[in-house]
């Protein structure tokens, strides 16, 4: 029976290990050859640390084994576990059998040399999840997905599949990708589904469907954007989580949205110590203590107009120009959650105009019930708001924004049947990675990103 290096190295009492024969199977890391015995680091990915082995002639076939035991091979091994004089580890395991599963060519071995840039690491993303970086991501990542569940399951949330395909532009934008099986545009009728059909932006729309039956829903999947963005905080496809609630007013959307992402945080704080450790010590000095403030502190709470005049008396020059009406800049953002608040804000009731079709009337005949959720480091992590439920109200915006009534029978039909007050937000779940991890660049965080003119793995 195979052991994983985790339950060895993250023992809460290594003693009881003492002495144990086991069996483990993994990478070798590094080995480092001494006159009569060579130390190997072991990595099966399950946690971040290597397991150190004792290799020794008291393996069978040792002399035949040594030159195969290079880094980048994958070997299992069985032993007995001591314990390490080391004081990087508490227990090491002297090797008494070994199989070299996959020989490596250290010479042509890509992860040979210790440090590549991202960048590099990026090209190659079938080796990448073998470094200790992208290992932690891809286990912080794990651990966020989980919490995600877990804060809505206890909530009491149904987790709802909403559809990859679809014939409906949520978010208005008209950056969605076409799926098609014709090869002459000419005449969508004849297409697979006899209509211009598209990769989703967003699950609302159908989560709304659910949350007008089911009370309490959430989402959590994969959303494309055809958006020609080269910044390192967009994707051309990320995961989103869409929690929508029935019976429910932007306060209480703000109420649960601050609580899931203290939640998310708390929970990697709890459950991914070694792996938090290893990107504050080298990806972003002070990462604990920046995601433990954000645990402790409460939200501030910012309309859309009063950011507006902080902006123009911030002792800071942007790059991009702001006026009431116009959309928030990242960079606008950045300097709001980060120099202003020194914590996550929440921006509310932004002008109609810059806003989706979907969103609440504030009636003042300006600003919707809108909310986004602005973090140091990131700027909008969650975007959000109180929906439209009346009818009336709902037709005139979809007049105004200029789309097709025909599009939006079954939406505009939640209104006329039983319509209740509903709001929901998405979280970019990428986002929330760069934000856990203090990762730079969205396209480390994905284990395969998608981006302008990269579709290779
Ligand atoms: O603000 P957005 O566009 O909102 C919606 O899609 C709503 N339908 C959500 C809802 O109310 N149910 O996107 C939500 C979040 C953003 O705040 C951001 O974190 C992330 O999704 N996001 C992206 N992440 C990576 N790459 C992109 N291109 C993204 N676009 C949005
Ligand atoms: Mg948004």
């Amino acid at each position: 029976m195979r052991t994983k290096i985790k339950q060895i190295l993250h023992a809460t009492t290594p003693e009881t290990w003492i002495g144990k024969e086991i069996s483990v199977a993994g990478w070798i890391r590094t080995v480092r050859d001494q006159k009569s015995f060579s130390f190997i680091e072991l990595n099966d990915g399950s946690t971040l640390a290597n397991l150190q082995i004792i290799a020794d002639a008291k393996i069978t076939h040792y002399e035949t084994l040594l030159p195969q035991m290079t880094t980048g091979a994958s070997v299992r091994v069985t032993g007995k576990l001591v314990a390490s004089p080391g004081k990087n580890q508490a227990l090491e395991l002297h090797a008494s059998h070994m199989e070299v599963l996959g020989l490596c060519d250290a010479t042509r071995y890509p992860l040979q040399k210790k440090r590549h840039t991202f960048e590099y690491l990026r090209t190659i993303a079938h080796l990448r999840p073998r470094t200790n970086t992208q290992g932690a991501v891809l286990r912080v990542r794990n651990a966020l997905a989980f919490a995600t569940h877990l804060f809505f399951q206890e909530r009491g949330f149904l987790y709802i599949q909403t559809p990859v395909i679809t014939g409906s532009d949520c978010e208005g934008g008209g950056e969605m990708f076409r799926v098609t099986t014709l090869n002459n545009f000419s005449d969508p009728t004849k297409d697979f589904f006899g209509k211009p059909a598209y990769l989703t932006v967003s699950g609302q729309l159908e989560g709304e469907i659910m949350a007008c039956a089911l009370s309490d829903i959430y989402t959590f999947g994969p959303t494309f954007r055809a958006e020609n963005s080269h910044t390192s905080r967009h994707l051309a496809e990320f995961w989103m989580i869409e929690p929508e609630m029935a019976f429910a007013d932007l306060k209480a959307n703000m109420e649960c949205a601050e609580s899931y992402l203290k939640f998310c945080i708390r929970y990697v704080l709890e459950h991914c110590r070694e792996d938090l450790e290893f990107f504050d010590k080298f990806i972003e000095n002070g990462l604990i203590a920046r995601l433990q403030h954000v645990v402790d502190s409460s939200f501030a709470h910012i309309p859309y107009t009063q950011a507006i005049e902080i902006l123009k008396k911030a002792p800071k020059k942007f790059e991009f120009p702001f006026e009431w009406g116009a959309d928030l800049q990242s960079e606008h953002e950045r300097y709001l959650a980060e120099e202003y608040c020194k914590k996550p804000l929440i921006v509310t009731d932004y002008p109609a105009q810059i806003k989706a079709f979907y969103m609440r009337d504030n009636g003042d005949g300006k600003t919707v019930a809108a909310m986004d959720i602005l973090v140091p480091k990131i700027g909008e992590i969650i975007g959000g708001s109180q929906r439209e439920e009346r009818l009336d109200r709902l037709e005139e915006k979809i007049r105004h924004h200029q789309l097709n009534r025909e599009d939006y029978w079954w939406y505009l039909e939640l209104r006329e049947y039983g319509s209740v007050p509903h709001a929901g937000f998405g979280l970019g779940f990428e986002r929330l990675v760069l934000f856990a991890t203090g990762m730079e660049n969205i396209r480390d965080v994905t284990p395969f990103p998608r981006f302008p003119g990269h579709a290779e793995f």
